[in-house]
Order: structure tokens, then sequence, then C-alpha cells
């Protein structure tokens, strides 16, 4: 212990210092914190104790401390308050100290929604598929019209869909993106579109009016339905592991005939049964089917000579079995404490 007032000062500076360097290179507000209440806290911060006993000190001491000891609480405050809007690591000197540990950079990740998308988009570029695109914003036409969905289908029911202003809509499916394919260009074609899909729906752990999902559509001149089973077999192999099963079962959309629902055999317990899949054996995962003619001959093409199959299902909760996710809003959220959970996830 030093006896020099002003010594004591240039200890309690350089300590200060130390403190706020560590906070910083942590990142860590209550550190902060910590550091504030260790200098200037009311009873037992050292700064503010020193204040306390100037007016003690002999007479000739006492004027130089005094002046001292304010212009270092103003230089600390101010480092405080630079650290906590987090500008570049300073002394309470005001000069920069590059003797100071650094700062290390954050580096974000990838959200899951966007871990699981890459992977299905690298599984299908591998089978010779396209990655499309489609708008969020769609007509009636190609949402509905096209897909051989008739103006008194329960789909288009205002509960379900979001009309935009203008006639136009939020599309509630990715299936669209087929009408846009075909449209603009002839076969053979293979695509896939993955995309955030609207629809009225309450809020809850199962339910939220934005999700995502993927479409495929593959059209060629003798597609049957054991192209399309074994399309989706190579691709529940790839998400979930060789041993992966697919099953269809008979299922009615109007845009696809025969029309089937696929589910992938359960990951975790290989069909056995387990929470992940309630007990069922199979994840389900959406729709598939062989196109309709109907949808052919509103993209002007000959369904006697072309045949495709389609399949469409969803992202979000792929990246809930997969991850461990229990509650769907925790992916709409953005929670960086969430988020930052899937850095270095493959
Ligand atoms: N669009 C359907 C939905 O959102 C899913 C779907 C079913 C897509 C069958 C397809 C399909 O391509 O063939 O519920």
């Amino acid at each position: 212990m030093t006896h020099d007032p002003l010594e004591a000062l240039e200890e309690i500076r350089k300590d200060f210092d130390a403190a706020l360097a560590q906070a910083r290179v942590r990142g860590d507000a209550q550190l902060l914190e910590q550091v504030r209440l260790e200098f200037f806290g009311r009873s037992r911060g050292r700064l503010t104790g020193f204040l306390r006993t100037v007016k003690e000190l002999p007479q000739a001491q006492r004027g130089p401390a005094g002046a001292r000891a304010n212009q270092l609480k103003k230089e600390l405050e101010e480092a405080l308050a630079a650290a906590a809007a987090g500008g570049a690591p300073q002394s309470a000197a005001g000069v920069e100290d590059l003797t100071l540990p650094g700062v290390p950079a954050l580096a974000g990740c990838r959200h899951p929604i966007t871990l699981v998308r890459e992977e299905l988009e690298q599984v299908f570029l591998e089978m010779g598929y396209a990655v499309e695109d489609g708008p969020e914003a769609e007509t009636d036409f190609n949402n509905f019209t096209a897909l051989n969905i008739p103006p008194d289908h329960p789909a288009r029911d205002m509960q379900d869909t979001l009309y935009l202003a203008g006639g136009a809509l939020l599309r509630t499916h990715t299936s669209p993106v087929q009408v846009r394919t075909m449209l603009a260009r002839k076969p053979p074609l293979k695509i896939i579109c993955p995309g955030r899909v609207f629809r009225r729906d309450a809020i809850d752990a199962t339910h939220y009016p934005v999700f995502h999902q993927v479409e495929g559509l593959a059209v060629d001149e003798s597609l049957s339905m054991a192209d399309l089973k074994g399309t989706l077999l190579e691709m529940g192999r790839r998400l979930f592991g060789p041993k992966a099963r697919v099953r269809l079962s008979p299922s009615y959309f109007p845009f696809v005939e025969p029309g089937a629902e696929f589910s992938v055999s359960c990951f975790l317990c290989d069909g056995a049964g387990c929470p992940t899949c309630k007990r069922s054996g199979w994840i389900e995962m959406g729709g598939a089917g062989m196109v309709h003619p109907a949808v052919f001959r509103h993209v002007n093409i000959d369904p006697e000579r072309f045949t495709g199959f389609a399949f469409g299902f969803g992202i979000d909760r792929i990246a809930m079995v997969r991850y461990g996710i229990d509650d769907l809003r925790l992916l709409f959220d953005n929670d960086v404490r969430f988020l930052e959970q899937f850095r270095g996830a493959l």
C-alpha cells in the first residue's frame, strides 16, 4: 500500500484499466456493471472511497489529490460509457492502449431453417434438379386456378388465405412455382423451390402464419410413380441416414392424380415408435403425386405426351425433429440465445 495519494490514484487507474479490459473481452454487460460497482459503488467503490477521504488529507496534499481524483473520476466514467457502447478499447486516460487484449469479433451462424434448406438443395442439386425461386405475393391463378383448385374449394377460404389489396394473395404453398416454371420453360424439367408460405393461423407451439416449404416438380415423357418414390427415398436417406424408408399412402390434392401423403421412417427409433414420431414409427413429411392433366392443360403442356410428379413438404418440422426443438415459435422469434446454439451445426 502506498501512502502517497497521487500514487494511490494511479493504482486505482491501473486496476480499473485491467478490470475493464477483462469485461470487454468477455463482452459481458454484467461484468461491466461489476467494474462500475467496484470503483464507483456508493459505499464500497474504490474511487468513491478515495474521494470521501480527500478532506482528511494534510493541507498540502488535499488540493492536488482532489483535483486528480475528480479528473480520474471523469475519465473512468467516460471509459465505462464507451465500453458499454462498444467502442474501441481505451485506457482510462482516453488514449488507445495497444497492449490491451483485443475484443473478439462475434461470428454469426446460420439459422436452423437455413441449415435444413441448404442441405435439401444440395441433395436435389446432386440429383440433377435446379433450384427455383418464386414471389411470395402471388396471383389467384398461380396459387389456385392453374393447380386445379376450383373457386369453391375450401383451400381458398378467407380463413386460410391472406389476400392483398388488388386481388393478389400471399402464397399458401410453394406449389405455384410449379405453374411459373412450366409456363416459362419446356420439359424435361426437374426443379425444387424452397420458400416461405403464409396462412391465417393462430400462433401456438405448432402453428405460425409464416412457415417454410420445399416444392419439387419433374416433368418428362415417361415418368411414373416409381420415379417419385425413388426420389423421395433418396431424399429420406440423405436427410435421415441410409436405413430410412419412405411410405406413400393414398391422399387427395387437387393438382395430382393419384395423390399421396408421404412419411419417412423415424430416424431416432428406426420405426419402433418413440416420442419424436408420436409412437407411430413414421415422420409425416408432406404430399406428393403425379401431376394432374388439368394442371398440364393450364400451362400448355400436352398431357398425352408428358407425365410428371410433384411433391411438397414443410422444412420447419424437419428442423424441429432434427434439432429437438419443441416449439415452432423459437424458429421465428430470433432470440440470440436460441440462434447461437447452431454455431458450428451441420
Ligand atoms: N401444396 C400442398 C400443401 O401445401 C403440398 C403438396 C401436396 C405439394 C402434393 C405437392 C403435391 O406438390 O404433389 O399442402
